[in-house]
């Protein structure tokens, strides 16, 4: 089976190599030719535990290539998926669907012969059929179904998340189309993944609710932690007694500075505006967009009043930039709130992490400075702010940062270290909703 990709971004990248590790043959397009280039000469572009691996040996298979024209690799493709970017439009908070609009235009100059165009993309509904209705004017000829295949893989464990996902959805509209994605399929569906087929429309709405279900659970116990601190409570204990009933689950109930990355803030906004737009109210999601940015602005005042009520001229190490451990993206990070928050009342920051530097440079204010170590921040800081659940700052040798730091305070935005430690080895601990 032939499949053409678009876009070689975290999902488009990711789902090539995967579904050419099932067997199939895959072309993955992007029109950034920096992009496609570095793919051809081995580099991957992005930070994604064992995509590296996995795309080698499926190019060395000659079952994945990269390009840049639709020309060569449309006309022969049984399915193309289209796998751009839908960032939030600027000015009215919709998804911003010009890359979505225009990867169909260039699909469709280039169909010959049957093909199903479906959306990867997180898009909202009706875009499968608007893609439809532009194919169609685009090339009157074409012969083309369109279907919807939303992705469900965290950045991360995006490979894993792939290979055994807990469903997969496909909005469909012909049994044609139906058979080309169930053999594309096949392989999870022998370790028998459900696979949910709904109509265009069902499909596309799925994704948005299960990622603004998900940020739901964290904002509810982001507000939790909230009154735990207030009461006395500790919110981990909450969280387990709560979440060991089935029907609630423990999964996304870690608290945090409030979610971030490329999806959640853009989704659930996206979502209200798809309910605006068909006089719905969604007054559970925007509720859950505004605890998010409480819990934001929470975490600054936490800092604040740890450092003794004014960071002004105070250095703060910081651990972790990123949005979440185990991904270079820092796209929504709750650091770049939290930080200029921060400097712009006069913190000096002393900034760390694995993967994001290159890419926190770009975002954060100047003035940062940027460690290669991650010792190296705690020298002559005031406080330690433990941004990113990193793994390398589960381990740290503690009394070796209290011998590098000036002061004793750590605030722990992950709740990664238990309070009593802490208080023990002398630090002066602040955790969330403990
Ligand atoms: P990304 O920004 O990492 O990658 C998008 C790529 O598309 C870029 O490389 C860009 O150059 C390319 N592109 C733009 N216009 C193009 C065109 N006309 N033709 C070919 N290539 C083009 O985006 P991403 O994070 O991979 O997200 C893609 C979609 O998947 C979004 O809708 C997102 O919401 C959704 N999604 C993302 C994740 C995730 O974890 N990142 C998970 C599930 C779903
Ligand atoms: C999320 C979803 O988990 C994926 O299923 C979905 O495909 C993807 O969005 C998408 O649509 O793009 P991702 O953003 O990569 O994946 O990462 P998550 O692991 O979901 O984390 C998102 C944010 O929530 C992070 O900032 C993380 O720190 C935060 N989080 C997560 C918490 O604060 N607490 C939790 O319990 C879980």
């Amino acid at each position: 089976m032939n499949v053409a990709m678009i876009g070689a971004g975290y999902v488009g990248l990711v789902s090539a190599a995967c579904f050419a590790e099932f067997g199939a043959s895959v072309t993955c397009l992007d029109v950034d030719e920096n992009k496609i280039e570095r793919l051809n000469a081995g580099e991957i572009p992005i930070y994604e535990p064992g995509l590296e691996a996995l795309v080698a040996r499926n190019v060395a298979k000659k079952h994945l290539a990269f390009t840049t024209e639709f020309a060569a690799i449309i006309g022969g493709a049984d399915l193309v998926f289209i796998a751009v970017g839908t960032p939030t439009r600027r000015g009215d908070g919709h998804a911003d669907l010009t890359f979505v609009c225009a990867a169909a235009r260039q699909v469709a100059r280039h169909l010959r012969g049957y093909t199903v165009v479906v959306d990867k993309s997180t898009v909202p509904v009706g875009t499968a059929r608007d893609v439809k209705r532009i194919i169609a004017e685009t090339n009157p000829s074409a012969d083309f179904d369109v279907a919807s295949n939303p992705e469900f893989l965290r950045e991360g464990a995006a490979i894993s998340d792939f290979m055994r996902p807990d469903r997969v959805v496909l909005g469909i509209e012909t049994e044609r189309a139906a058979a080309l994605l169930r053999a594309l399929y096949r392989p999870l569906n022998l370790i028998e993944i459900p696979i949910v087929e709904t109509d265009l429309e069902s499909a596309e709405l799925i994704k948005y609710a299960a990622n603004a279900f998900l940020a739901t659970k964290i904002s509810f116990i982001n507000e939790m932690s909230a009154l735990c601190e207030a009461v006395g409570a500790d919110v981990h204990a909450v969280a387990r007694g709560m979440g060991l009933d089935g029907r609630i689950g423990r999964k996304f109930l870690h608290p945090g500075p409030g979610y971030g990355g490329s999806c959640f803030p853009k989704d659930t906004l996206a979502l209200v505006r798809i309910a605006q737009e068909h006089q719905a109210t969604l007054r559970i999601v925007e509720a859950v967009m505004h605890v998010n940015a409480t819990q934001r602005a929470r975490m600054v005042s936490k800092i604040r009043k740890a450092v003794g009520g004014s960071e002004a001229g105070k250095t703060l190490a910081v651990l972790g930039l990123t949005f979440k451990p185990e991904t270079d993206d820092m796209r929504e990070s709750p650091s770049l709130v939290i930080l200029p928050a921060l400097m712009d009342k006069g913190a000096i920051i002393r900034a760390h992490d694995p993967q994001g530097m290159d890419e926190a440079r770009e975002l954060l204010p100047h003035g940062v400075s940027y460690c290669d170590d991650s010792y190296a921040t705690f020298e002559g800081a005031d406080a330690v702010v433990l941004m990113t659940e990193w793994n390398a700052y589960r381990g740290l040798d503690l009394r070796r940062v209290l011998g590098l730091m000036k002061g004793n305070v750590f605030v722990d935005l992950r709740n990664v270290y238990e309070p009593e430690d802490m208080s023990e080895l002398g630090f002066s601990y602040h955790g969330v909703g403990r």
